[in-house]
């Protein structure tokens, strides 16, 4: 689990990376940091956003000061509204005493608001005030508060479709895309792979207290060179970690990559199948827009052939499994072309 909130003044971690793509985004942060103006950073989840984000704070005037960051996505609206805001004693149960929240601790600094894009209309609004107007108010309280903080949103939506679809107000985006940094997928940047590879493998070594770290076989590094990364970096350092542990021999170099740490040929079937097979989805919301006619035909031929299977290709079984007529399900199987008998 990540840190909710950190506050620190810790030096900035190491940022790896030389593809053309990931210096010129380097480029872009270096250029947007000294402003004090909002930046949106971008990315696929564990492209490093946290990383941008910090990396705005340290290169800019602010570095001496505050650097907050507050994971929105974690926190219900009331407890983000006093996280941020800060409450009055006796402002709800509970609040026993005075709450200092993020935006005044962040005073002279920096405040990312990370997975920005899942908070609610009202909160946005209320911190479009405060980029309006420099100006809070604590929960419970009359006094209007100053404060000069730099806010740094992060997220792995679109926020023009949200905007476009309701979910986030237009006046909050344009404030803070003054300047949007869009972090580039790994697979976009394959140069960065290896240099990344080796560096998480040097820290595995050291953390697992192995005198050196030796490296990758051809096979493996020709793997890891393939792989898709749909999570980045994040999914990288634990492969690699995962696989340096793993290795049998410390003294030899790294031969197999444990990309999927649940690869096992006993792993039980996703829910996802079984509902499917009842024509329903229990837990995913629809990905929307979609292609109605093209998902029923899927869903259609899905169960058809399933049926057929079980039936052992006798139609009269197979139309009773799915509660047709012999007709109909002749009709269907002509429709969508699928074997009346056993294939092979
Ligand atoms: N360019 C990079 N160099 C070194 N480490 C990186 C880099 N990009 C990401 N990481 C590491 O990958 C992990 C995920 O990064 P994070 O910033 O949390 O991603 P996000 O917030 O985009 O999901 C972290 O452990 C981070 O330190
Ligand atoms: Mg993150």
């Amino acid at each position: 689990m990540e840190d909710l909130t950190i506050s620190s003044h810790r030096p900035p971690q190491t940022i790896i990376g030389e593809a053309p793509a990931f210096l010129e985004m380097l480029e872009h942060v270096s250029h947007a940091a000294p402003l004090s103006k909002p930046v949106l950073v971008v990315g696929e989840r564990g492209t490093g956003k946290e990383l941008i984000a910090s990396r705005l704070h340290f290169l800019s005037e602010r570095w001496e000061s505050r650097l907050v960051k507050v994971n929105c996505a974690a926190l219900t609206e009331s407890i983000l509204e006093s996280e941020l805001f800060g409450h009055e004693a006796g402002a709800f149960t509970g609040a026993s005493k005075t709450h200092v929240g993020h935006f005044e601790r962040a005073d002279g600094g920096t405040l990312v608001l990370d997975e920005l894009a899942t908070i609610s209309l009202r909160m946005q609004e209320k911190i479009l005030r405060v980029i309006e107007y420099g100006e809070i108010q604590r929960v419970g309280g009359s006094e209007t508060l100053n404060v000069n903080v730099r806010i740094v949103g992060s997220t792995n939506a679109n926020l023009r479709a949200e905007a476009a679809g309701g979910r986030f107000r237009e006046d909050l985006l344009d404030r803070l895309a003054f300047d949007v940094i869009t972090i580039p997928p790994l697979r976009e940047r394959t140069e960065d792979i290896m240099p990344l590879a080796y560096a998480f493998g040097i820290n595995m070594a050291s953390e697992l207290k192995r005198p050196l770290f030796p490296g990758f076989a051809p096979r493996a590094s020709s793997s890891l060179l393939k792989h898709d990364w749909p999570g980045n970096v994040r999914e990288l350092k634990n492969a690699i970690e995962r696989s340096v542990y793993r290795s049998p021999d410390p003294e030899q170099p790294v031969a197999e990559i444990a990309f999927d740490p649940f690869d096992s040929p006993y792993t039980p079937p996703a829910e996802d199948a079984t509902a499917a097979g009842k024509g329903l989805s229990r837990r995913r919301q629809p990905l929307l827009p979609t292609d109605l006619t093209a998902r029923v035909e899927e869903l259609e031929t899905g169960l058809l052939n399933a049926a057929m299977e079980r039936a052992r290709y006798n139609q009269r079984v197979a139309a009773d499994l799915l509660n047709l007529s012999y007709d109909q399900l002749r009709g269907k199987l002509r429709k969508y072309d699928i074997s009346r008998s056993k294939p092979g």
